[in-house]
């Protein structure tokens, strides 16, 4: 149910509002930095849990107006065109654009002294986990890799451009695969795809294996059986979506950082952002917002352990509460206008996806009476935490010889694992 907004920032509700509007609201001069159609705009969506309260469920206001302060100065010295700040959950969202290009050390660096600046009034209040997606002391040249995650794409601006961000909590990169294959790919979730010739030239996917880093690419229509073979597995995700209408240009970008793999360690779920490009020949952002009304499940929720469906949600209602979840996801709409944006519209907020939350909850509730049971929480190999082999090595003695049997196994595992790449590269 949308909430009404009566101040403000009544306490818990953050209301994200562009920061050039801000500016021309208290009466402050914006700057002449702008960018025409025709000429090319990169838009930046990065992100960090540096810190919240109660638990994991919200970054303190007070950090969130840190990250506006600074990113207000950076409209001011011409570092960024415009800003918003906005939160899903326990995670920071700072989305800017700029011509500076995908990658860019003094963005990235931007965003990386914000979240340290957010971190350090987490500390200061004793918040929980505060810093937590800071992994290094030191910034050193792009911010992907030390924590956030980042969504950045570099297009020729349109005369009219909208461009939705999705931004989701307690889950992991996987959860756009599906909702992604949809828009682009299935007509029963985009008519445009089988109504608009403009669609016939298809799309052509940027998949990441997420271990490894290593991209494949795919076309669709052609290849859709293939992309779904990959996007089916949690091992892969969607990194970039491109139009094959206007050869190579980037129409949706995904996060697909994965936390556990820098740090080696568990350290927080990689919750992840979306930048999705849409009308004219892309899905409309009907089509667009239509890929998330069907709550499927996804990894995550509690301790990161458990598959959950993923709920769509309002920007004024989207702290995961009931078993750290079930796992969030918001949508806000811009349009941009020579680079300021225009918005945000609360595109899952809309009361045409209350029945898709209400199964949500019901599929959570019955997700949760599974308990520890499995499909409760994910098999033993998907636990983010590493606390289950620590439990099963307590009690080796119960099982006599069961590691010895288990590298008995892993060998023969690995030797036909060997034999059938083998036949298969014959
Ligand atoms: C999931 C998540 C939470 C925590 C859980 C335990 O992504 O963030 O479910 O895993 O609240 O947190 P710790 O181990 O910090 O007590
Ligand atoms: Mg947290
Ligand atoms: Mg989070």
């Amino acid at each position: 149910m949308p909430v009404i907004v009566t101040n403000d920032k009544p306490m818990g509700v953050w209301k994200p509002v562009p920061l050039r509007e801000q500016m021309k609201e208290k009466g402050q001069s914006v700057p002449d930095y702008v960018v025409n159609p025709g000429d090319k705009l990169t838009v930046s969506s990065i992100k960090a849990d540096v810190g919240s309260h109660t638990g994991h469920v919200q970054p303190h206001h007070k950090m969130l107006e840190k990250a506006e302060e600074l990113l207000t100065q950076a409209i001011k010295d011409k570092l960024i065109i415009d800003g918003v700040v906005f939160r899903v959950g326990d995670d920071m969202n700072l989305t800017m654009s700029h011509t500076r290009g995908v990658g860019d050390e003094k963005i990235h660096k931007l965003a990386f002294d914000t979240f340290v600046e957010a971190g350090k009034i987490a500390q200061d209040m004793s918040l929980y986990g505060a810093m937590q997606d800071i992994l290094v002391s030191e910034f050193s040249g792009n911010v992907q890799g030390m924590g956030p995650g980042v969504a950045e794409l570099e297009f020729i601006l349109r005369k009219t451009e909208p461009v939705i961000v999705f931004a989701a909590d307690k889950t992991s990169p996987y959860a756009f695969n599906r909702p992604l294959y949809n828009m682009f790919c299935s007509p029963y979730n985009s008519i445009g795809l089988a109504v608009d010739p403009k669609f016939f030239a298809g799309f052509k996917f940027q998949i990441k294996h997420l271990k490894t880093g290593a991209d494949g690419f795919f076309v669709s229509p052609e290849e859709r059986t293939a992309i779904k073979a990959f996007l089916g597995s949690e091992e892969y995700a969607v990194a970039y979506v491109y139009s094959r209408q206007v050869e190579d240009d980037p129409v949706a970008v995904c996060s697909t950082t994965r936390l556990s793999f820098i740090a080696g360690k568990y350290v927080g779920k990689d919750d992840p952002v979306c930048i999705v490009r849409a009308q004219s020949g892309l899905p409309a952002v009907g089509e667009v917002v239509n890929a998330f009304h069907f709550p499927g499940l996804v990894p995550g929720g509690m301790r990161g352990s458990s598959l959950r469906p993923l709920m769509p949600c309002s920007i004024f209602n989207c702290d995961p509460t009931y078993n750290d979840g079930p796992p969030r996801v918001i949508g806000l709409g811009f349009q941009i206008n020579r680079g300021e944006f225009i918005g945000p519209t609360d595109l899952l907020g809309d009361i045409s996806f209350d029945e898709s939350r209400r199964l949500a909850l019901k599929i959570a509730e019955y997700m949760q009476r599974h308990g520890v049971f499995y499909p409760g929480i994910l098999p033993d190999k998907e636990l983010e935490y590493g606390g289950k082999p620590v439990i099963y090595k307590m009690y080796e003695d119960r099982f006599p010889g069961i590691y010895k049997k288990f590298r008995e196994l892993e060998k023969k595992q690995l030797e036909a694992e060997a034999e059938f790449i083998k036949k298969a590269e014959q």
